[in-house]
C-alpha cells in the first residue's frame, strides 16, 4: 500500500476516534443548557422575593429612634420624655388631660388612620394607655408587685426605664365596648382579631405574642402595639419573629445583671 494511503487512513481513523469520543461526551465538559443559552435570571424572575430591607434605617440605641428597642437588658434614661407627644383624635379610654392618652405624633397619626379603617369595617376602638414617664412606670410596677407579688408582677409589667411606653411608641388599644380590656380574650374579640391581622398596615405590631415569653420577657398582650413604621412591622409579622430575633439582639426574659443604657436625646 502506497505510503500517502496509508497516511490518510491514519488522518481519517484519528478524525473518527474523536467524533466518537465527542459523541459519548468525553474529552471536554459539556456545557448545559442553562450555561449555553439561558440569561442568568433574577431572582424576581424566578419567582424568589429579593430582600432589600435595609435594617439599619435607624438606630435601635437611642431612645428618639423609631426602632428603639426597649426590653429588660435595656434602660431607657430616667429623664427621657419624648419632645414631640399629643393627643390623637380617636376614641380614649381616660381624659385628653391625661398624660396616658398621649402619643408620640408620627404613631399618633398612624392610630388615627388605624381606628379609621377598622370603623370603616364595623370595629370600633380605642386608646386605653400610651405615654407613660419613668415615674409613673415606677409607680405602676410597684403597685403591682405590692397586689400580685414580683414574678407576676415581671411578667406583666415593666420596671421603670424598661417600658416601651416612655418612648410614646407604645398604644395599649381595646374595644370601645371595653370586653376584655387588658385581658389575654381581647385576642379572640373581633377587634383583636381584626387587630393582629391589620396593625401592620399602619405601622404597628403586636409587641408581645402567645407563647413567648422566654424570648420578649413577657407575657402575652394582645392589646400591646408597638409603633416602627409600615415597613418594619410588615417585616416583623411576615418574619414571625420578634423585634430583637428580627435585629439579632438577645432575648431577656428576665432583667440581666448588667443592664444596657439606651442612648439620651441627642
Ligand atoms: N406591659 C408592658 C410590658 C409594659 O409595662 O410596658
Ligand atoms: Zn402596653
Amino acid at each position: 500500500m502506497p505510503r500517502r494511503i496509508n497516511k490518510n487512513l491514519a488522518i481519517f481513523i484519528i478524525i473518527l476516534v474523536i467524533a466518537l469520543l465527542t459523541s459519548l461526551g468525553l474529552g471536554y465538559e459539556k456545557l448545559s443548557d442553562s450555561k449555553i443559552d439561558r440569561p442568568i435570571s433574577s431572582p424576581k424572575e424566578s419567582g424568589k422575593k429579593i430582600n432589600q430591607f435595609n435594617k439599619s434605617q435607624h438606630s435601635l440605641n437611642e431612645a428618639t429612634s423609631l426602632w428603639v428597642i426597649v426590653n429588660k437588658g435595656r434602660q431607657l434614661p430616667k429623664d427621657y420624655r419624648p419632645g414631640n407627644l399629643g393627643v390623637p383624635a380617636v376614641s380614649l379610654r381616660d381624659s385628653r388631660s391625661s398624660d396616658n392618652m398621649l402619643l408620640r405624633s408620627d404613631a399618633a397619626s398612624k392610630l388615627e388612620n388605624l381606628f379609621a379603617d377598622a370603623s370603616s369595617a364595623g370595629i370600633k376602638l380605642m386608646l386605653v394607655s400610651g405615654y407613660r414617664s419613668y415615674a409613673t412606670q415606677q409607680v405602676v410596677y410597684t403597685n403591682y408587685v405590692k397586689a400580685y407579688g414580683q414574678a407576676y408582677s415581671d411578667a406583666t409589667s415593666a420596671r421603670a426605664g424598661h417600658s416601651e411606653h416612655q418612648t410614646g411608641l407604645a398604644a395599649d388599644v381595646g374595644a370601645v365596648s371595653r370586653r376584655c380590656e387588658l385581658l389575654k380574650c381581647f385576642a379572640d374579640l373581633e377587634e383583636g382579631a381584626w387587630i393582629t391581622q391589620n396593625a401592620h398596615r399602619f405601622g404597628y405590631f403586636v409587641r408581645y405574642e402567645k407563647d413567648k415569653q422566654s424570648l420578649t420577657g413577657y407575657d402575652f398582650e394582645p392589646w400591646h402595639l408597638r409603633y416602627v413604621g409600615k415597613e418594619l412591622a410588615t417585616q416583623i409579622k411576615d418574619s414571625g419573629q420578634t423585634l430583637e430575633q428580627f435585629f439579632g439582639l438577645p432575648a431577656f426574659s428576665d432583667y440581666p445583671s448588667s443592664i444596657y443604657r439606651l442612648l439620651p436625646v441627642r
